[in-house]
């Protein structure tokens, strides 16, 4: 016990990044052909298995959490339903991009006759699932292998952040799905609104997500979610009788209505991880900021959240299309 453990110079020679998740920078190339490769920056964790530039956002347990967090607050703005097209019995469902696969298995659960199958870069998913859901770790913007018109619902859900050809992704979907099927897009928008005056201009948690969402991942082609922009996406791949609903998405438990108050009790609650997931490589990686300093804006952004005295929301956009008989 009296010896100490030497320490190995290489591994601070590069003292810009954290840890990969083998420890072994430089040696161990067999492990990075492992789909559970990550690595840890600034204290989280992110899958690099496609490229660590692919996601920008972690996968860690505390991320997991925060997904399944804010399933429950946009169930809560849906009114309990995990979609607002007017799926009646399919038969394959597909999620892109599943995340821990929590609308997956509600789909499942929904419709205990359809086959429904998540797709995510990551295998965060649970073993323990319905017996018609499964997994599949697949990059959705290169070309899909399912066969083409094998689905009637397709979903895909908050992706903004990660996709760069939407056109794409979305000529995959149409190709995939079935004539007569049912796509539905839903994504939280990149804004922060205020109808009361009580947001100043200044606001930390306005400037964060403009940074974020109007700087930082338009540089690499990802633009924040509008309703506009849904529903171009869905009639531009070729999807007719496009609807689009928008909700009001509140931080912070300031609104009367006692379901927004829950939804707002419950993105406060989500913020707490949430304002760094969403920003923090993003900023460090895309417009490359000192990482004291973009966590000192996530900081700041957070504690914005937290000031009862501001009344604060962004929307969630949901738009959905039928491909044509
Ligand atoms: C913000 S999470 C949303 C997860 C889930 N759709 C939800 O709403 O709960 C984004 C997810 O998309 C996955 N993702 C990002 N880019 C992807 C790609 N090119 N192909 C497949 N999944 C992707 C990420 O790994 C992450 O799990």
């Amino acid at each position: 016990m009296s010896e100490s453990i030497e320490v190995d110079p290489a591994v601070l020679a590069d003292s810009n990044t954290d840890y990969a998740s083998s420890g072994y920078d430089t040696s161990t190339a067999s492990l990075s052909s492992s789909i559970n490769e990550y690595v840890f920056e600034n204290g989280r964790r992110y899958h690099s298995y496609f490229g660590v530039n692919k996601n920008p956002m972690p996968t860690d347990e505390k991320e997991q959490d925060r997904l399944d967090l804010h399933h429950e607050i946009m169930l809560n703005l849906l009114g309990g339903e995990i979609h607002l097209a007017p799926v009646e019995s399919p038969q394959r469902i597909l999620d892109v991009g599943t995340g821990t696969g929590i609308w997956a298995i509600d789909a499942a659960d929904k419709f205990p006759a359809a086959e429904v199958i998540g797709t995510d870069l990551s295998p965060i998913q649970p073993r323990w699932v319905p017996p018609n859901c499964r997994f599949e770790v697949d990059d959705a913007e290169l070309e899909w292998t399912f066969k083409p018109e094998s689905f009637d619902f397709v979903h895909a859900r908050n992706l903004a952040q990660s996709i760069s050809d939407w056109k794409k992704l979305m000529g995959e979907i149409y190709r995939c799905t079935q004539p007569g099927g049912i796509v539905e897009l839903a994504e939280l928008g990149g804004e922060i609104f205020c109808d009361d005056d009580t947001m100043s201009d200044d606001n930390a948690f306005k400037r964060i997500a403009y940074q974020l969402n109007q700087v930082a991942l338009p540089k690499i082609g990802r633009p924040a979610a509008t309703s506009a922009l849904l529903k171009a996406r869905l009639e531009d791949a070729g999807f007719v009788d496009v609807h689009v609903t928008t909700k009001k998405h509140p931080f912070g438990p300031w609104p009367k209505d006692r379901r927004l108050k829950n939804v707002g009790a419950m993105a406060l609650l989500m913020s707490e991880t949430g304002v760094e997931a969403y920003a923090l490589a993003a900023l460090t990686r895309i417009l490359e900021m000192d990482p004291t300093e973009a966590a000192q804006l996530c900081r700041d952004g957070l504690a914005a959240v937290k000031n009862k005295n501001t009344h604060m929301y962004s929307l969630f956009h949901v738009a959905y299309g039928r491909k044509p008989e």
